[in-house]
């Protein structure tokens, strides 16, 4: 078993340092219990919720921000426009009772630009600076941004963005890409050392961490104090217990049984129509665990009916394997 140091974001510990990412579609509920099945990292994020849907109305039951005892201590995220909008959102957040509330400035998705959000932010720090004011003012509760490098690698741009989080955020995420790169290229982990050497408050690291070894490399490379993990975990459920020694034996039939688990997750949890979909985008990412799983999991895609997706996965999962 490998010990890892935990540490705090605010009052609140993180044990081990290991982080599940917050993904769109993927980071619900029934997929935080499938990976807390296995061994709980030490903190969860949510899935990305739009502030302004969250001034709005917060529904106590909404898909998005329900639950259980094991998804803790979880942080909800927020993507906001403005500083408006951003507090009420923060504020929602932790009257709903999030234990941590995150910013996300790192989002590079065409339609989160188009509403001035997300990653386009780090163009405007000055408008940065009123929304981390604006969420201070509102909430009581530790408070993580999530950043990505921005237009271009720049030391002295991170260094300005890491002095306003210094005073305002109690952590920091990193993932270093650009925000034209999406998931492509590298990401450049010799920036989340930089970032670590500049910042006075915990650098938790993200990017391309796909197993116990990259886990362990990125903590001693770049000196961070948590590592985030986000694709690898979809991919493997059980990369938690992975990292701290305890890899379960991989074989067709662990396989099969942690996807029909997953599955019935998702389906017993969501209205069918949500559902469907949230199966077929988890599928994309597990079937990387077999060998002709691309083309399972796009054969799947074209299949609408729920029932029979489970058929079809269970007559070709071992076929694919
Ligand atoms: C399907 C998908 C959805 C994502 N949704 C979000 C999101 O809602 N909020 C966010 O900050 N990052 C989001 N990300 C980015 C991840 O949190 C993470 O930064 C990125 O995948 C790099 O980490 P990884 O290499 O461990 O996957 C998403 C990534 C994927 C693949």
């Amino acid at each position: 078993m490998t010990k890892l140091n935990s540490f705090n974001i605010g009052n609140i510990k993180i044990d081990p340092p290991l982080i599940l990412a917050p993904m769109a579609g993927i980071s619900h509920s029934p997929f935080r219990r499938l990976v807390a099945g296995f061994k709980p990292p030490g903190l969860f994020y949510s899935e990305m919720l739009s502030a302004r849907h969250l001034m709005a109305d917060v529904d106590k039951n909404s898909f998005w921000l329900q639950r259980t005892a094991v998804e803790r201590p979880m942080a909800y995220q927020i993507v906001a426009a403005g500083p408006e909008e951003a507090a009420a959102g923060a504020l929602a957040l932790q009257n709903y009772g999030a234990e941590i509330i995150d910013l996300n400035l790192a989002c590079p998705a065409p339609n989160i630009a188009r509403r001035k959000s997300g990653a386009y932010l780090l163009s405007d720090l000055k408008l940065v600076e009123t929304m981390l004011r604006a969420i201070r003012r509102e909430i009581n509760k530790p408070f993580t941004v999530k950043i990505r490098l921005g237009k271009r690698p720049d030391l002295p741009f991170l260094g300005e963005l890491t002095a306003l989080l210094n005073d305002l955020a109690d952590a920091i995420i990193l993932h270093p890409r650009l925000t034209s790169e999406k998931l492509k290229r590298r990401a450049r982990w010799e920036y989340i050392g930089h970032l670590k050497d500049m910042a006075a408050i915990p650098i938790i690291g993200n990017g391309d961490v796909k197993n116990r070894h990259d886990c362990l490399k990125m903590f001693a490379q770049t000196g961070c104090d948590g590592v985030m993990i986000g694709r690898a975990a979809v991919q493997k459920p059980w990369i938690f217990a992975g990292i701290s020694g305890a890899a379960p034996e991989i074989d067709p039939d662990f396989l099969f049984s942690t996807y029909t688990e997953a599955f019935q997750l998702i389906r017993d949890f969501f209205p069918t129509n949500k559902a469907l979909g949230r199966i077929k985008e988890f599928t994309w990412h597990f079937s990387r665990n077999l060998r002709f799983g691309n083309r399972l999991a796009a054969r799947m895609q074209s299949i609408h009916n729920i029932d029979a997706c489970f058929d079809f996965i269970r007559e070709n999962f071992i076929r694919a394997y």
